[in-house]
């Protein structure tokens, strides 16, 4: 049998990720890795996971071992409505609003589905998420990316780029954006770009998606406001997740928008998977009704503070005198953004990086149009502090011999 035979255009379509190879030197134990997006395990709440667990059993054990409804579980949804409008500043958000889904991954396919037809022009920050890519591609968007700086989107670029597309006649969906400490860049998008951004998208009429997995990961300063607090409009998706702050392993987010196009993810879901698992729901409701959640925010914040100094420090200590490098300066989250001169291209770098043990994710996977080859994407959530030392020197070294 062909299996080849079978698939179809769309599925023969699809690219494995650009980054899918660095994964087996990443799970070796003798790299130093800087490659991976993951929480640190030390700090997932185990504890208080077993105490809830047997009471959502106890409280809620038929519903929560059954099917539940494709919207989410009625009370974990209450609490994000509460949330979203208490602590996020989201102005009229009702429960017809929100949509509990399969974590922030299902979340930007299903928007893709809904949203793209094919053709249909996507803005992207240059670089983003490279998951976001692999979400929308198989809808067929075009991808137009927005130039960046330290601030994130310049709005004047958003906005000489709309310009130029409608003036050939080209039909924009949304701007994707990762406003506060970006993946991969680690930067945060200024307050009042946040502002001009919900401006532009009322004036041009294009809706925003805003990815916001990393914002209580804040290390230094206040948590910006989300964009969707500055829409009047209903124009900002905003899509957020647990598995960052809470635990990945539940595969839990959430979805607040515009009540019609909620209600076509809604449908959308229906075919994808019915419903999200009722269990972790409930789980992760009483989790956050007992105040578990802030407790656990302000316990982690601090581990991966130390993580982010190590971070900061080792690049400061062993990169600062080489010529040509600089580096994002994050306050929060878990990626920091290496550029590198020009001349080094950090694909052919990574062979040199793997004979020293240490493995980091090449930038030019989070473009689209193949630029940013003398960049890297580098975590810090996962590494120890002392190996982010060992691991950024070493690195230091590889670059060096290269200039
Ligand atoms: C910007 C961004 N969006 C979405 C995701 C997907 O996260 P999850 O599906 O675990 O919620 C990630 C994970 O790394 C991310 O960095």
């Amino acid at each position: 049998m062909d299996a080849k035979n079978f698939i179809s255009v769309r599925g023969a379509s699809l690219n494995p990720s650009a980054i899918r190879e660095i994964f087996k030197y990443s799970g070796d134990p003798s790299f130093i890795s800087f490659a991976g997006g993951y929480p640190d395990p030390d700090v997932f709440p185990t504890a208080k996971l077993k105490e809830i667990m047997s009471e959502a059993l106890d409280k809620y054990g038929r519903q929560a071992l059954q099917y539940s409804s494709t919207e989410g579980v009625k009370e974990l949804r209450n609490y994000l409505v509460k949330f979203m409008t208490e602590h996020e500043g989201v102005r009229n958000v009702g429960e017809e609003n929100i949509l509990i889904t399969t974590a922030s991954q299902q979340s930007l396919f299903l928007i893709g589905l809904v949203l793209i037809d094919p053709g249909d022009v996507v803005l992207i920050e240059a670089p983003t998420y490279l998951g976001a890519l692999t979400a929308f591609n198989p809808f067929n968007p075009e991808y137009v990316s927005v130039p960046t700086d330290d601030e994130g989107i310049i709005p004047e670029k958003l906005e000489e780029i709309i310009a130029d597309l409608k003036a050939k006649g080209k039909r924009i969906k949304f701007l994707y954006v990762i406003p506060t400490f970006q993946n991969p860049a680690g930067y945060t998008l200024s307050l009042e770009r946040r502002k001009k951004l919900v401006e532009i998208a009322k004036r041009e009429d294009i809706l925003i998606v805003e990815d916001d997995p990393y914002s209580y990961l804040v290390y230094e300063g206040e948590r910006p406001p989300c964009i969707k607090s500055f829409d009047d409009d209903d124009r900002v998706i905003y899509i957020s997740t647990f598995s960052k702050t809470f635990v990945p392993g539940f595969r839990l987010g959430w979805v607040v928008a515009h009540k019609d196009i909620v209600r076509r993810i809604v449908i959308a879901k229906q075919g994808a998977d019915l419903c999200s698992g009722a269990f972790m729901q409930y789980v992760t409701y009483l989790y956050m009704e007992k105040g578990y959640f802030f407790e656990h925010m302000n316990k982690i914040r601090e581990i991966y503070k130390v993580k982010h100094a190590a971070m900061m420090n080792a690049l400061e200590k062993y990169m600062s005198d080489i010529p040509g490098v600089h580096w994002s300066k994050p306050k929060g989250g878990f990626f920091v953004w290496l550029v590198l001169p020009e001349h080094i291209d950090s694909d052919k770098l990574f062979e040199k990086a793997i004979e020293r043990k240490v493995v980091y994710v090449k930038g030019s996977a989070f473009f689209v149009g193949g630029q940013g080859k003398n960049t890297i994407r580098l975590n810090f959530s996962q590494p120890k502090p002392e190996d982010i030392d060992k691991g950024i020197k070493l690195l230091a070294e590889v670059i060096k011999e290269s200039l």
